[in-house]
């Protein structure tokens, strides 16, 4: 029997991947140069491969990640780490971009750009078929944003056909998007920005944790703008945990279909995530958390 917890177990709708709740996003192993972030290798190689094998060491068995991190260089630093891969894990990745020489986030959603994208996932994974693919909305840069997502999941359901994704997921989209999309094809997580200081996606959250399907945040810890809070301070100081902690074990007693993919390129900083799955959060913790809610207190986007 497993001695991991990490938050329990979770199964992604109509699958056999079950991952533990507590996972790792590596988008924070690429390097950066100057204003290009995510960009090129990070300045200790071997400090990202010991990340890597330090979180499936202590069971991380879900992370994300995607090719347009480096380019191309998070997902190789994971084959390097990794390959050949445990049988429990399950990697998620993401399409729909390219990265420009200036390091600009490039739409690329023809049916060429987006077969291509799984190729080179497949290709610098390692991988004959990926487990997990996000259609990463690019209608809105930093934010969900209204309009039509049918042809770019019409050929990732004909890439599924065809073998070469085993599951669909969403990124950075709208309630009524992941409605229309769930008509054409079943999708088992959503993947938007969310944490305890920016809560837009609540009524989605509620919804599909009714259909049982993930909940993914990405900046859960606030992503470039580390959430800072007087009062998540307080709380963290009064249960001996970090501020990071308790964002992060707020997000797992939020809702049973909540997935957690914090980024770290520090392994000390790995393991206190991990620990947070440990932290149970008190109803009076709780309540002076909630009023994060309004933003008021908590700086962070
Ligand atoms: N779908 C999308 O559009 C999208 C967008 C962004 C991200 N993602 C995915 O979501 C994952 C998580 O998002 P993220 O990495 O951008 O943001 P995040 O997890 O909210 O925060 C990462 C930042 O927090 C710092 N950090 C991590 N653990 C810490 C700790 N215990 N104490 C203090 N600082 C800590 C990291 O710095 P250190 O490196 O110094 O620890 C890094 O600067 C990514 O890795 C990626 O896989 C998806």
């Amino acid at each position: 029997m497993s001695t991991f917890n990490l938050g329990g177990q979770f199964t992604f709708p109509g699958t056999s991947l079950t991952v533990r709740r507590m996972g790792y996003g590596a988008m924070q192993l690429a390097g950066r140069d100057g204003s290009k972030l995510v960009w090129g290798p990070p300045r200790d190689i071997d400090g990202a491969i010991a990340i890597l094998r330090e979180a499936v060491a202590s069971g991380v068995n879900h992370i994300d990640t995607s090719d347009f991190y480096g380019p191309h260089i998070t997902n190789q630093l994971i084959r390097r780490a990794l390959h050949p891969y445990p049988e429990d894990l399950v990697i998620v990745t993401k399409i729909s971009a390219r990265r420009g020489p200036d390091g600009s986030w490039i739409p690329a959603i023809s049916p060429e750009e987006l077969t291509q994208a799984v190729h080179d996932n497949l290709r610098n994974l390692g991988l004959d078929v990926l487990d997990v693919v996000n259609l990463r909305s690019m209608l809105g840069i930093h934010g969900p944003a209204e309009g039509s997502l049918e042809g770019p999941l019409a050929t990732l359901a004909q890439l599924r056909e065809k073998g070469l994704i085993r599951h669909i997921g969403l990124s950075n989209v709208t309630r009524k998007q992941f409605e229309d999309a769930l008509k054409m094809v079943p999708i088992v997580c959503v993947q938007n920005a969310y944490n305890i200081a920016h809560r837009a996606d609540d009524p989605l959250i509620d919804q599909l944790e009714k259909e049982r399907i993930a909940y993914v945040p990405f900046f859960p810890l606030g992503g470039f703008n580390l959430l800072q809070s007087a009062a998540l301070s307080d709380v963290a100081q009064s249960l001996n945990a970090t501020p990071m902690q308790v964002a992060l074990a707020w997000l797992l007693q939020r809702s049973s279909n909540m997935l957690l993919i914090p980024g770290t390129s520090s392994v000390e900083h790995l393991r206190e995530n991990l620990a947070a799955a440990e932290l149970r959060l008190p109803p009076d913790a709780l309540k002076v958390l909630d009023q994060l809610a309004s933003g008021t207190d908590a700086a962070q986007d």
